[in-house]
């Protein structure tokens, strides 16, 4: 799946931005919400995501950069959001938050920052829908993508087909027409891309090319 993140987007036409999108094949749209607090940069709220609800049918996926996400999870879930991903950073009861986050009829997620090791999932891989693992360090589009990433692919994949391979593989920061193949191929499934998509001119030509890099 090719989820754009919005935080790319031209925020004066959010609107038209996301149903560019959505008609040029994209199949999640990918919402980043940032505190100033867990990372350096400040993005939207609960509002927004109510606002991208209204004009998209796309699943809808909230990735929180936001300490203590639970203090918020509802009114995520109440203003639409399909998906939520929580940074195990941010979580000091990371099994109680994913549990609710399903209670809430969400799909669950957890996300790791680069230098976070897979050993915090060990006791939760079977609790989320999806593990997001960052290729950059969260806070700004753009960076560029960190090859160690793709080790931690490989490894996470071979972890979660021991236990839930249902589970999804989602790579977010960096990925563009130049990392994709690689990372498709390290075992992921679900690829954000913000200054891929939305820094060219034609959304539907990246990600036409994006999907036959990936090999979908
Ligand atoms: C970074 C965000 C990403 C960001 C990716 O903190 O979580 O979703 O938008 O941007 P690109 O695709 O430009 O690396
Ligand atoms: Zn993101």
């Amino acid at each position: 799946m090719i989820a754009p993140s919005i935080l790319s987007a031209d925020f004066s036409r959010l609107g038209d931005e996301i149903r560019g999108v959505a008609d040029a094949g994209a199949e999640v749209i990918h919402v980043d919400v940032m505190d100033g607090h867990f990372v350096p940069n400040i993005t939207i709220g609960p509002l927004v995501v109510k606002a991208v609800r209204a004009v998209t049918d796309l699943p809808v996926d909230v990735h929180l950069m936001i300490s203590d996400p639970d203090r918020y999870l509802k009114e995520f879930a109440d203003a639409g959001a399909d998906w939520i991903t929580v940074h195990v950073e941010a979580c000091t009861h990371l099994h109680r938050t994913l549990r609710c986050i399903r209670d809430l009829g969400k799909k669950a997620g957890a996300v790791l920052n680069p230098a976070t090791s897979l050993s915090t999932l060990d006791y939760v891989l079977e609790e989320v829908d999806l593990v997001m693992l960052m290729s950059v360090n969260p806070g700004f589009g753009g960076q560029s993508f960190i090859e160690s990433s793709l080790e931690k692919t490989r490894e996470l994949r071979r972890r979660l087909d021991a236990v839930n391979p249902e589970a999804g593989i989602e790579i977010d920061g960096g990925v563009s027409p130049q990392t994709i193949g690689r990372i498709a191929e390290a075992g992921a499934n679900i690829f954000v891309a913000g200054s891929a998509i939305y820094g060219h001119s034609d959304y539907r030509a990246v990600i036409a090319r994006l999907k036959e890099l990936a090999g979908f």
